[in-house]
């Protein structure tokens, strides 16, 4: 690890990537030297690369605490972008962030694992991690000990058990999950242009089904519908025709967070472009070439298909799972993720806070809701550092704390609050909706330009934003690529 050297250290709390002047895009490439581990500190740990955890990283103030993060990818992932990513409307290193470019610009040097948490040991307050990469050397599990634990690994997809979804669907989560659907499209569609095709075998492999009406189904269906209005329809002239694009989605309306206008904006837009919803219709069963699904009227159907893309929601990831089921299980009871009290604690855990999606709280599992609660960790850390400062400097001084207003518990920053800031989603034919605090419902083109630079704007560095500016051009110039890696 690198050494302290005195007067070269030049600390920045906040990552420069963040700015936009040039000294700051100097700095930004020059990270500078970092106060090395202090054993006399608490250890935090934190598992996870996402939203939640990069929030706590950006504004925790490392000068108080060791902090070691554990995650199996090493970079932060845009994900409301990533559907943009299925079919090349951006590069997927347009939107990742590397965890190095945020923790080399902390006060003290941050840990970096790379590797799985596979348990907790909330008894012995340690870890066990895995490297569950490709390459593997010779030590590939290790035991790491924690003060305090942030649980902010995420979710995982969640399948309800349903048979074959594992095996034959495609999942929309992760970078590897676009990159798999991209490259299964091309293969899809290449295998339909193969000489003498049988017809029905052209329409089953021309048949892209997207499970599950909720927003990533829907931003999924809209991007694979620009793909071909924009590019597939002039690649493909004899088999474009062919291609159709079903949404299943088992309640009466897809997108039920969205205000009712919008579910009716919505799904009024996905007829006119010929994307088919079946609503009302639950997958039962999936197998490798075709769906079984139960219709409105009860009925069961088989449903061919050539790509099927599955969005319905999150579970606990089995290391989540595993924490919920070593807790007591009056305070631990949804499978969802960890229950926590108002101040983002555990229930029934020492020493361990959960955030994002790996926990089971009233908001629904957003980026939005992920990082607010990040800044509200890492807030809450601040300040108890500052205080048990305080404490030692008064029994330094031979007072006691107990008769000041120091409150050094965790809790003294008061609990989370959450101002919702809206949600947004894109539809496709370069139309977005959102519904914006004040009953504000907006759907259209304009609505667009909206969510393009929102998005833009909340990209994690300057360097994403570039990137993602480029592509958009990219794309309008010279339209998406259609090499199948
Ligand atoms: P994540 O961001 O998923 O991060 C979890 C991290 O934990 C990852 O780095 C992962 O690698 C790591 N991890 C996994 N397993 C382990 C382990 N065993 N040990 C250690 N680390 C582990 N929300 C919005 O508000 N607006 C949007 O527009 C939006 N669009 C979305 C589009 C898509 C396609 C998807 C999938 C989600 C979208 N969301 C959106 C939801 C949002 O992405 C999540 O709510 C958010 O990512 C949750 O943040 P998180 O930090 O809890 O989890
Ligand atoms: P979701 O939970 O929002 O929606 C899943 C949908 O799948 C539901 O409508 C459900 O009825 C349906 N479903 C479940 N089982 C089914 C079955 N067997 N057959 C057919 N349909 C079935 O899940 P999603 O879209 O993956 O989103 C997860 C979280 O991420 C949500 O909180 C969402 O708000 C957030 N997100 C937000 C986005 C945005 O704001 N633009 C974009 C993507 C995700």
């Amino acid at each position: 690890m690198q050494k302290y050297h005195g007067s070269e250290l030049n600390v920045n709390s906040s990552s420069p990537s963040h700015s936009s002047r040039p000294s700051e895009v100097f700095a930004a490439r020059n990270p500078p030297n970092q106060l090395p581990w202090d054993h006399t500190k608490k250890t935090v740990a934190i598992l996870g690369s996402g939203w939640a955890a990069t929030s706590i990283l950006k504004d925790l103030d490392t000068e108080h605490y060791n902090v070691v993060v554990v995650s199996p990818r090493n970079y932060f992932l845009f994900t409301p972008l990533l559907p943009s990513c299925t079919v090349g409307t951006l590069e997927l290193r347009s939107i990742m962030q590397p965890m190095r470019f945020i923790t080399r610009f902390k006060k003290r040097e941050v840990m970096f694992v790379e590797g799985e948490c596979r348990s907790i040991d909330p008894e012995k307050k340690t870890l066990q991690v895995e490297d569950n990469s490709e390459v593997v050397g010779a030590l590939s599990s290790q035991t790491i000990p924690y003060d305090y634990l942030i649980v902010a690994c995420g979710a995982e997809n969640a399948t309800f058990g349903i048979p074959g979804v594992k095996e034959h669907a495609c999942f929309l989560k992760e970078s590897w999950d676009a990159r798999k659907i991209r490259t299964r499209l091309m293969d899809c569609l290449e295998t339909a242009a193969f000489p003498g095709q049988p017809a029905s075998e052209v329409s089953r492999l021309l048949h892209m089904v997207v499970v599950g009406g909720g927003p990533t189904g829907v931003e999924y269906a809209a991007e694979l519908y620009d793909f071909l209005e924009e590019d597939i329809a002039a690649w493909y002239p004899d088999i474009a025709g062919k291609m159709k694009i079903t949404l299943v989605e088992a309640l009466p309306h897809v997108l039920p967070m969205f205000s009712k206008e919008l579910i009716t904006y919505t799904e009024k837009h996905f007829a006119e472009a010929k994307v088919e919803i079946q609503n009302n219709t639950r997958v039962k069963e999936v197998r490798q070439k075709e769906l079984v699904v139960q219709t409105p009227s009860g009925d069961i159907e088989t449903i061919p298909y050539g790509l099927l893309v599955w969005a319905t929601g999150n579970t606990a990831r089995p290391v989540v799972a595993n924490l919920i089921n070593s807790l007591p299980k009056t305070l631990q009871n949804q499978r969802r993720g960890l229950v926590v009290d108002e101040y983002l604690k555990v229930k029934g855990a020492d020493s361990i806070w959960a955030l994002g999606d790996a926990s089971a709280t009233k908001w629904a599992p957003t980026a939005q809701v992920a990082s607010k609660q990040g800044a509200y960790i890492a807030s809450m850390f601040n300040l108890l550092a500052r205080n048990e400062d305080d404490k030692q400097r008064l029994a330094a001084e031979g007072r006691d704390a107990a008769s000041t207003a120091i409150d050094a518990s965790p809790e003294a920053v008061g609990p989370f609050t959450y101002d919702h800031l809206g949600a947004l989603a894109y539809i496709g034919s370069d139309k977005a909706i959102a519904d914006l605090p004040g009953n504000v419902h907006v759907g259209g083109a304009l609505t667009f330009y909206f969510w393009r630079s929102a998005y833009l704007s909340n990209l994690f560095s300057l360097r994403n934003r570039v990137l993602v500016l480029f592509d958009w051009g990219k794309k309008s110039v010279f339209g998406r690529d259609i090499g199948r890696e």
